[in-house]
């Protein structure tokens, strides 16, 4: 069996956040103690993946490899991908034919920060479901997100991009799980009005053929948006509040990676000896505390 696939998708031009990304990729600013990306990785390392696949623009590919390097430090094998033109987050399975072919696989928007304990923990059960596993949020505002609606058991009954009038106040989350046919489906999209290769139609080659599972997420686990000022802002104060309060880091691969047992103590006292400053030093607290 090869190994499953995650994808970081990282690229985009971030305009909602013009000056601030006119030069530095959005998923390299920082979310209070470390950059917006950390937080989507450690999601992909709870949920068990270890080969991972990460797309951004030719301009900003080189940043993340300097701050990754090949991935072995966590016990990860990165790959590289470059993504030329930002035409839709389902071309992440075009690009990463070759490397996912025959492999189950994740996708997570490099700008999508999840926090819940029980959310973590359940992450690792999603890989190997037979379809496609998405999940729903109750929002304010669905007309800015794919919207799904359901029927009175539970199940999906259609999915949207970005509706002006919203059936459902149910947004669908940038995460998904697929099983190893969504790179053959990926391929039969075309683009849609607005010239995207759309996930939400992507979703729908499942829908029909009743293979698309959609949970919704519960209350007390926190998907925030990070594309706005306001966004980056308020995840920050999350961040900062919860981790002083219950000491334990939010978003941090290193953990992750220990905890889920791609590195042993020694790799992680090594990696926080090569960067004496508080966030590496929580991490080794927090880790011995906990083991
Ligand atoms: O955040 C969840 C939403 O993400 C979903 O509910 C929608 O169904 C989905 O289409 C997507 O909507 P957005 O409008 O938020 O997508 P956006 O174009 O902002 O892209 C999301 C992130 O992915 C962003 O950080 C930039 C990056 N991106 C985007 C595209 C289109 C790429 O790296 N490459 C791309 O081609």
């Amino acid at each position: 069996m090869p190994e499953d696939l995650g994808i970081v998708l990282a690229g985009g031009s971030a305009t909602r956040l013009r000056p601030v990304t006119t030069v530095v990729s959005k998923q390299l600013l920082p979310v209070y103690d470390k950059p917006v990306i950390y937080y989507p990785l450690t999601s992909l390392i709870l949920a068990g993946f270890r080969k991972i696949a990460l797309i951004s623009t030719p301009k900003a590919l080189p940043q993340y490899e300097e701050l990754f390097g090949n991935g072995s430090q966590l016990g990860l094998e990165i790959h590289y991908i470059e993504q030329p033109t930002p035409n839709g987050l389902a071309t992440a399975f075009t690009l990463t034919e070759k490397l996912g072919s025959g492999s189950d696989s994740a996708l997570i928007l490099g700008d999508n920060l999840f926090h819940g304990s029980q959310f973590g923990h359940n992450l690792g059960n999603y890989r190997g479901e037979p379809g496609a596993h998405i999940f729903a949020y109750a929002v304010d505002n669905p007309s800015e997100f794919g919207v799904v609606t359901f029927d009175e058991s539970g199940k999906a009954l259609s999915i949207e991009e970005k509706p002006v009038n919203p059936k459902s106040n149910w947004a669908i989350p940038g995460f998904y799980f697929y099983d190893s046919s969504v790179f053959e489906r990926a391929k039969t999209l075309q683009p849609s009005k607005r010239g995207e290769y759309e996930i939400t139609d992507l979703n729908r080659t499942y829908l029909n053929e009743s293979k698309l599972k959609v949970e919704k997420i519960p209350r007390g686990t926190a998907w925030l948006d990070l594309g706005t000022p306001d966004g980056l802002l308020d995840a920050s104060e999350y961040v900062r509040t919860l981790q002083k309060r219950q000491g334990v880091p939010i978003g941090s691969p290193e953990e992750a990676a220990w905890r889920m047992g791609y590195i042993s103590m020694d790799q992680l006292e090594k990696i926080v000896a090569e960067h004496p400053n508080p966030y590496y030093q929580n991490l080794l607290r927090k880790a011995a505390a906990t083991s």
